[in-house]
């Protein structure tokens, strides 16, 4: 039997790992993208984003032959979109990726093919996704029902870990009628060692937004206690250290804000869809957001009280121990501040190597030179500082690494 062929649309974070995985084994997989640079990348067995092992998988797919990258789709049984959703002016979700690939391979789609939303998405996506390619094919619908299959499968993998994650995670299967979410829990059981978990298309769209709203939302109230445990003068890591003693609390730790591609935005997606139900998961945001502007209102207070202070920030990255700055609150922080300080601002990221909007410095010229030291990220360079080279500082410390 002829092995499947696979058209993975969108060859990112998502779309790379998956299409050389499926590659290797045994699908005939082609990549998609619209970006030339990505395609002729992949072509020569080379990877254009940083994960863990993801360069050996690329180069020995592409050796063995079953990937291939182009800038079109073509016939394939199964389609992917991995393609990004963020989101626009007033926190809307850009929904725009997703129509531009569906666009694409409506033309290539046949009876009985599965194509499969892997993006996040606001709810009711997947639905739109089947009836653009409803009116697009109309030769592939009989009475009411189409002859293809569609359905979500939202990724949740934890970049650095997103191969061992591709495999071993549960996967949510939903698709927008009974047979298309059996034809995709069929191709997951293929490659997933993790659980198959079948439901409808919205309950999967909502499933993705809710896990990363939760974290959202508890974070919220973390972040919330660092500003009232600061107004009552009292030690936020120790209140939740003492107060997670109780067996049914688990307060998670508060920070500068909330950063990264999925919990800063995913959130807004289920807001933007229902304002007046959502306050709850819009004030978490809020109050995340806010906690930012207040580290930073904090530092410029503080920097008032000195003539040409010397400011060090410490960590930029939106979490600790990686080098990833999208929707970092950190960055955010010493952005504000360079503009706003009057004084020298050093900003120190071990995990930087190549950063090129300021400049970085070293941890010890920081310590040693800082009037104030703002501590961002809890990165392991930061974790047991010296307290000696601390003394005499006035510290803001937002990750709790200086206790
Ligand atoms: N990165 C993660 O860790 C992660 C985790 C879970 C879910 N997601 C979700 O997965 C989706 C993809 O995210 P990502 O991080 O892989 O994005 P990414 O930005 O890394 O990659 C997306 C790729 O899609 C390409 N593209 C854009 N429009 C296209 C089109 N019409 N046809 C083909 N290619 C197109 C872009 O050129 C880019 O290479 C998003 O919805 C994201 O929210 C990401």
């Amino acid at each position: 039997m002829e092995p499947l062929r696979i058209c993975v649309l969108g060859l990112g974070y998502i779309g790379l790992p998956t299409a050389s995985l499926l590659a290797t084994k045994g699908f005939r997989v082609l990549g998609v993208d619209v970006n030339p640079d990505v395609v002729e990348t992949i072509n020569r067995g080379a990877i254009h984003i940083k994960e863990p092992e993801l360069d050996i998988l690329v180069r020995s797919a592409v050796h063995s032959g079953n990937l291939k990258a182009a800038t079109e789709p073509s016939e394939a049984e199964i389609f992917i979109i991995a393609v990004p959703t963020p989101f626009m002016e007033g926190h809307r979700p850009d929904l725009s990726y997703i129509e531009a690939a569906t666009a694409a391979l409506a033309p290539c789609l046949r009876k009985g093919d599965l194509v499969i939303l892997e993006s996040t998405s606001p709810v009711g996506t997947t639905d739109r996704v089947s009836m653009q390619l409803r009116e697009a094919r109309p030769d592939l619908v009989d009475g009411e029902n189409a002859t293809f299959f569609v359905t979500h499968c939202p990724e949740r993998v934890l970049p650095g870990r997103i191969l061992r994650e591709l495999v071993e995670n549960d996967r949510i299967v939903g698709g927008v009628d009974p047979p298309s979410t059996e034809a995709a829990s069929r191709f997951y059981r293929t490659f997933v060692s993790g659980e198959v978990l079948a439901t409808d298309a919205r309950t999967a769209e909502m499933a993705k937004l809710v896990e990363n709203s939760y974290r959202d939302v508890n974070i919220a109230f973390a972040n919330e206690l660092s500003i009232l445990s600061h107004r009552f003068g009292i030690n936020v890591w120790e209140l939740i250290r003492l107060a997670n003693h109780h067996p049914r609390v688990s307060i998670l730790q508060p920070g500068a804000g909330v950063g990264g591609h999925c919990l800063a935005v995913d959130p807004w997606f289920i807001v933007s869809s229902a304002p007046e139900d959502a306050r709850l998961i819009r004030t978490s945001r809020e109050v995340n957001e806010g906690k930012t502007r207040w580290v930073v209102e904090r530092a410029l207070d503080r920097a008032r009280r000195f003539r040409d202070p010397v400011v060090a920030v410490l960590g930029l990255t939106y979490k600790p121990d990686i080098d990833d700055l999208r929707e970092s609150p950190a960055l955010e922080v010493a952005r504000a501040l360079i503009a706003e300080v009057e004084g020298e601002v050093l900003a120190c990221d071990p995990n930087l190597r190549v950063f090129e909007e300021f400049p970085l410095h070293s941890l010890e010229e920081c310590l040693e030179r800082a009037d104030i030291v703002v501590a961002l990220v809890a990165h392991r360079e930061f974790r047991h500082l010296d307290s000696e080279l601390l003394k005499d500082r006035v510290i803001i410390d937002a990750c709790g690494v200086i206790r």
